[in-house]
């Protein structure tokens, strides 16, 4: 393979102690990007010739080795570095890691593919240095912005995504899903303990975050095909994007986890109630024995829908699956009690059925919810 190393002829002669921080950073998150990323730093380098400059590359133990890569580059040139994160994932995380890691004054976020155009640098690090901008996106759908590098798919969940957010999150972006922007630092320390390091959508979780008090400027670009390597992203963007518009719009009060885990409870109702009418039409047990098969049923079920997509991450395989299976069983008994203990009581005070009803029901499915998560998915 060729592994070019690029030579800057600009580097600035430091002696090391007492050298200051550089002016810029340029965050690059990797993953799988072996072949991408000494071209992409070594076309950063030429943009920002004669800039006091810094990159700053964090990958997440890519399989294909980029850290190594990343290292070779950083033994060479002093103003690269390298954050290796080991057993993390995901994109928000790193870049936020990558922003708190730099001490310069500006921050960019570029991704390392080459799909963001990077010679758009020089004019944001105008706007940032002509004192009135806080923030600088690089917009495909301002102006002349353009993407040649997404599926139809892709295209049609970003133009939705960009909508929603102006509507329910009052941010005024023509791209808030960008990852290719430049900010003051300041704001980066300010903004980074509301930021979720969950999914991707770093840029639209500061602007959310800000709550309108960012200036902004956007520059159009125009969003290039991959060469390389493949997107990450690709299956994850729907998902990601509405487990970020729930935690802002609750002020992380509701987690996506939980919608999902209420979503597939609601199914499992639905298979309690067919399972019942099976049961009671061909065994000739008693009703409650009839009806405690079927909750065992049930609860199976959710388990099985549980472990595939609400805990998808962490799912279960093999024999903790079937320990899991055994765990929520009995969890979801003890919820199915507490379930009718508690609409017992409302119903005691408030005599309104469907309130009482209601009550236990989401009693029960918070119980579920919070033992389960504690001992069946514990994360490891
Ligand atoms: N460290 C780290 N960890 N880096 C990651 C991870 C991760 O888990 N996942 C992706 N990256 C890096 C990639 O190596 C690449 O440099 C950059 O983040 C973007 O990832 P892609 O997988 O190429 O994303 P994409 O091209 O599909 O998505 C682009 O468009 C989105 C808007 O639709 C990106 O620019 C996104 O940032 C953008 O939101
Ligand atoms: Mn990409």
């Amino acid at each position: 393979m060729d592994q070019t190393t690029p030579h800057f002829d600009d580097a600035p002669r430091m002696t090391g102690a007492g050298a200051r921080p550089p002016e810029i950073a340029v965050i690059l998150p990797t993953f799988n990007e072996r072949q991408n990323l000494p071209i992409m730093i070594e076309r950063i380098g030429r943009v920002l010739a004669g800039e006091d400059w810094e990159i700053v590359i964090v990958d997440d133990n890519s399989p294909d080795g980029t850290a190594a890569v990343a290292r070779s580059l950083a033994a060479e040139d002093r103003r690269i570095r390298c954050l290796r994160r080991i057993g993390r994932r995901g994109l928000a995380g790193a870049c936020i890691e990558g922003l708190l890691a730099s001490q310069a004054r500006y921050l960019a976020v570029i991704d390392a593919d080459l799909q963001h155009d990077e010679t758009l640098l020089t004019a944001m690090l105008a706007k940032l240095r002509g004192g009135d901008v806080d923030l600088v996106v690089a917009s495909r759908y301002c102006e002349s912005g353009r993407q040649a590098g997404l599926s139809k798919n892709r295209a049609r969940a970003s133009r939705w995504s960009t909508m929603l957010s102006r509507s329910l999150l009052d941010v005024e972006l023509t791209d808030p899903m960008s990852g290719f922007f430049m900010i003051r630092s300041e704001w980066v320390h300010e903004l980074a303990p509301s930021l979720s390091t969950q999914g991707f959508k770093i840029l639209l979780d500061i602007a959310a975050s800000a709550h309108g008090r960012l200036r902004v400027a956007e520059l159009p670009y125009v969003f290039g095909a991959r060469q390389h390597g493949e997107s990450k992203l690709d299956a994850r963007v729907a998902l990601d994007f509405g487990q970020l518009l729930l935690a802002k719009l609750t002020n992380d009060a509701v987690s996506f986890r939980f919608l999902l885990f209420c979503l597939v409870g609601l199914t499992g109702v639905g298979v309690h109630m067919i399972a019942l009418a099976i049961l009671h039409a061909l065994a000739p047990y008693s009703f409650s024995v009839d009806q405690s098969l079927a909750t065992v049923i049930a609860i199976a079920w959710n388990f099985v829908f549980n472990n595939a997509f609400t805990y998808r991450d962490q799912r279960l395989t093999g024999w903790g699956f079937l320990g899991g299976l055994l765990e929520f069983e009995v969890i979801c008994a003890v919820g199915a009690i507490s379930n009718v203990g508690i609409a017992n009581l409302i119903f005691g005070h408030e005599n309104i059925w469907w309130i009482a009803g209601l009550g236990g029901a989401l009693m029960g499915a918070v119980w579920n919810y919070a033992v389960s998560a504690a001992f069946v998915w514990r994360a490891h």
